[in-house]
């Protein structure tokens, strides 16, 4: 097990990867996904599973017949943020292929259908929208609405698609769906709650709310030496009080506001700027309490605007509502490891989606001793990494040869 485990790992390290800071660069249908989709196929191919791609480019690797339905499926995604870390999707790709391994040397026959995914586009670097293959596989993201988002090029989704060699009307709900019986994605911990609790690995209980806003401040582009100071319409000095009062709301208020990406136009040192786009990132423990962040946030800034001469529109651009994994699942699941902990995030993810979707999911979580995600200092230490892989394997063998997980929420 650790010696494929360790050899895919391997295989996909470069990928992607910058040779300045270490961090990868894996957005979704460039260069380095396609690697990664071939290299997925192979793994796929290696161990006699039938590769599928379904209408949005989710990939499924298949040992048994996806027609006889209630199927454990087990995977996670390839794609990265700018700059991330190695680990944040892989790990539980490369996880779910050594569990695969796993329980067919056990001998294990299987009762039901298995597979393997790679979910596209989870992280919504390039399009914006986070979890965009399975909001497109469950029917909760339109296709209309994914042709037409734009990456920061300026191509739109369709565009990227048709280069891709994909045909963008066939985007949407995929019948694949139907055949998912159980799903289980393992993921690195994004925390330190593992670490607190000292354990290698551990169960999700529940995802946070979350949001993505986009914040667009128009003023007047104009000279940085002839422009008296009261007499500027600077929509950046809008941004920066819009940025200071959010982090004072969602300390206050125990909810996390995070303004990670903007862009400036024209983007010159030494002109006053005429646009300022810049993204909120809001997550609470209550749906509630995002919108009030969310609302709290919008209210300041749009009266600061006013004091500064500037404009300001919001756009929501994706929000995903709280996602309490089953409870029943997790259960046993956790009777199998042990009693390994139940532990909340704040991260999404696609079985976050799958979960909305009626799924009966749980997330498995392996330690990361530094806590950081989202950047090259993501880490896990490669005998937790097999720690998570043989907890994957016991569930597995355990989904695929006892009691289903049927009754689905309608
Ligand atoms: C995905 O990792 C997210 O939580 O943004
Ligand atoms: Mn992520
Ligand atoms: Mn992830």
């Amino acid at each position: 097990m650790s010696e494929a485990f360790t050899g895919m790992w391997q295989a996909i390290h470069e990928v992607g990867r910058s040779g300045e800071t270490g961090g990868y660069h894996r957005f979704v249908w460039t260069d380095a996904d396609h690697t990664l989709r071939e290299w997925f196929a192979g793994e796929a191919a290696r161990r006699g599973m039938d590769c599928q791609v379904d209408r949005n480019g989710n990939q499924w690797a298949w040992w048994g017949d996806p027609a006889a339905g209630d199927a454990v499926v087990l995977g996670s995604h390839l794609d990265s943020v700018p700059d991330g870390g190695a680990y944040d999707g892989p790990l539980g790709v490369l996880s779910a292929f050594a569990a695969v391994d796993g329980v067919r040397a056990a001998g294990v026959q299987p009762l039901r259908p298995i597979a393997v995914v790679n979910f596209i586009d989870e992280e919504g670097a390039r399009f914006g929208v986070p979890c965009a293959g399975s909001r497109l596989l469950t029917g909760s993201l339109s296709p209309e609405r994914a042709r037409a988002l734009r990456d920061r090029d300026g191509h739109s989704m369709e565009e990227v698609l048709r280069a891709a060699g994909r045909d963008p009307r066939l985007l949407g709900r995929d019948d694949v769906l139907d055949a998912v019986g159980t799903f289980v994605e393992l993921h690195v911990e994004q925390g330190r709650d593992l670490v607190d609790r000292d354990h290698a690995v551990g169960l999700g209980s529940e995802i946070w709310p979350h949001g993505r806003y986009r914040f667009e401040f128009t003023g007047q582009a104009n000279h940085a030496g002839t422009t008296a100071m009261d007499e500027r319409r600077d929509p950046m000095l809008t941004y920066a009080m819009t940025v200071l009062a959010a982090n004072k709301k969602a300390r206050l208020g125990g909810a996390r506001a995070t303004f990670g990406r903007v862009q400036v136009e024209p983007n010159g040192t030494n002109a006053i700027p005429a646009r300022v786009q810049a993204w909120l990132d809001a997550r609470a423990p209550a749906a509630d309490d995002v919108a009030e962040l969310v609302r709290a946030v919008q209210q300041q800034a749009s009266e600061r605007a006013r004091r500064d001469g500037t404009r300001l529109t919001v756009t929501a651009e994706s929000e995903t509502g709280s996602t309490h994994f089953d409870p029943r699942l997790t259960a046993r699941l956790a009777r199998q490891l042990s009693d390994a902990p139940v532990i909340a995030t704040g991260a999404g993810h696609d079985a976050g989606v799958l979960s909305q979707a009626g799924i009966p999911t749980a997330m498995l979580f392996v330690r990361n001793p530094t806590g950081v995600s989202h950047s090259p200092d993501e880490f896990a230490e490669h005998s937790d990494c097999l720690a998570g892989v043989q907890a994957l394997t016991r569930v597995l063998g355990e989904l695929t040869t006892a009691a289903s997980e049927q009754g689905r929420a309608p």
